[in-house]
């Protein structure tokens, strides 16, 4: 479609569906699908595993030197998360896990940490990233930058079914208990909160199925390109 390399952001918050559209929309164009909570959910791995207190930010800092954290993709796409060597893709999903990975990731030197890997899988391939900061912080000249939510609840009960799906059903007011914490910490934080960047196009997925909204990413990408172009 576009020949020189481009980026695209999708912020939101979770459970809005980013992840598997930015998944089949990375598929669609054959660019690279970067998922940021992974890498976050990695940390958070870590430190839970460890014992840590996630809101202790000296003490998680402290083992910052010892986290290696990378990224392998398989044949199929799949981004697999390696910490320390280990391939901790399933483990981070761990419901959990969601809670430490958005704890740690309020901690300013978690994001440093992070910020250059995530940056410098931009500058290797056109890629499409999905997190909470990428629009404002990470890629702040993507070429194309969409904000992707839906209201609570629906996002949980998409959560819900996920969990379901996977073999680890979980009460909707829990999901959903959970989903409003999470938003309430990832907007609220000092560094690096989640919040629509000035120029992002809003998106909300709350009345549209899998593929409607996808061929409105689609539409909406095409045409930020077209006009980049
Ligand atoms: O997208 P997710 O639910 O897998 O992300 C897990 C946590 O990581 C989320 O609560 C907030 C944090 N996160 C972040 O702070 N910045 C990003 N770019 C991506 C995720």
């Amino acid at each position: 479609m576009i020949d020189k390399k481009y980026s695209i952001a999708i912020d939101g918050p979770s459970g809005a569906g980013k992840s598997t559209l930015a998944k089949a929309v990375a598929a669609d164009l054959g660019i690279v699908y970067v998922d940021t909570g992974a890498i976050y959910r990695t940390i958070g791995y870590y430190v839970w595993k460890h014992g840590i207190d996630p809101k202790d930010a000296e003490a998680v800092t402290a083992v910052l030197p010892y986290i290696q954290v990378d990224m392998r993709y398989s044949d199929d796409g799949l981004q697999h998360m390696m910490l320390c060597g280990e391939d901790v893709t399933t483990q981070i999903r761990l419901p959990q896990i969601s809670m430490y990975a958005s704890a740690v990731s309020a901690i300013p030197t978690v994001r440093a940490f992070l910020l250059d890997m995530q940056r410098d899988m931009a500058r290797r391939h056109s890629v499409i990233m999905d997190g909470r900061d990428i629009g404002t912080v990470v890629l702040p000249h993507a070429d194309v930058k969409i904000f992707l939510t839906a209201s609570a609840e629906i996002r949980a009960a998409r959560r819900m079914k996920e969990l379901e799906q996977r073999g680890t059903p979980c009460p909707f007011e829990e999901v959903l208990r959970d989903i409003q914490q999470r938003d309430w910490a990832d907007s609220h934080r000092e560094t690096a909160p989640l919040r629509q960047a000035d120029d992002a196009v809003l998106v909300d997925n709350g009345t549209t199925n899998f593929d409607e909204s996808k061929q409105l990413l689609l539409r909406v990408i095409k045409e930020a390109l077209a006009v980049e172009k």
